[in-house]
């Protein structure tokens, strides 16, 4: 991990106001932020875990769990919430037996809401791995969560 870190710091020239963009980096990588790299990270930046620990929370785009092979974001916006979205927020733990932040045990579905992804007028809608899925109805979700 400490390699890899020091190839991403290195990268991003390994300077504190990149923090971002490292924690980015290794998001790509991993799929979440590993405790040991978010570590490194702070000992190779010479700043403090707890530094590093309060960007990354700050956010919402950084996760510190692995990601299931989908990622559900469900969008509970005013748009979508009007036209349904908590309905099939619903259905969806139903189906997938989880709730919202967890994963799947086969590890296929991670299931996640949010505020807004832009694209109200075709609510209500959600994304799969950031693919956007509009105009979600019961027959859609259903196909989308169809076990192989
Ligand atoms: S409220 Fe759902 S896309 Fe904006």
């Amino acid at each position: 991990m400490q390699n890899e870190v020091k190839q991403i710091l290195h990268r991003h020239f390994g300077k504190r106001s990149e923090l971002i963009s490292i924690l980015q980096k290794i998001q790509q990588e991993h799929g979440y932020l590993p405790l040991e790299a978010m570590q490194d990270t702070a000992s190779k930046l010479k700043i403090p875990d707890s530094a590093v620990f309060a960007v990354a929370t700050f956010y919402s785009q950084f996760r510190f769990k692995p990601c299931g092979e989908k990622l559900i974001k469900i969008c509970l916006g005013t748009a979508c919430h009007v036209r349904g979205a908590d309905r099939f927020l619903d259905n969806l733990k139903k189906e997938l037996g989880i709730e919202e932040g967890e994963t799947t045990p086969d590890g296929k579905y991670t299931l996640e809401s949010v505020a807004c992804i832009g694209c109200c007028a075709l609510s209500p809608c959600l994304t799969v791995n950031e693919e956007v899925v509009a105009n979600i109805t019961s027959p859609k979700l259903r196909k989308l969560i169809v076990k192989k």
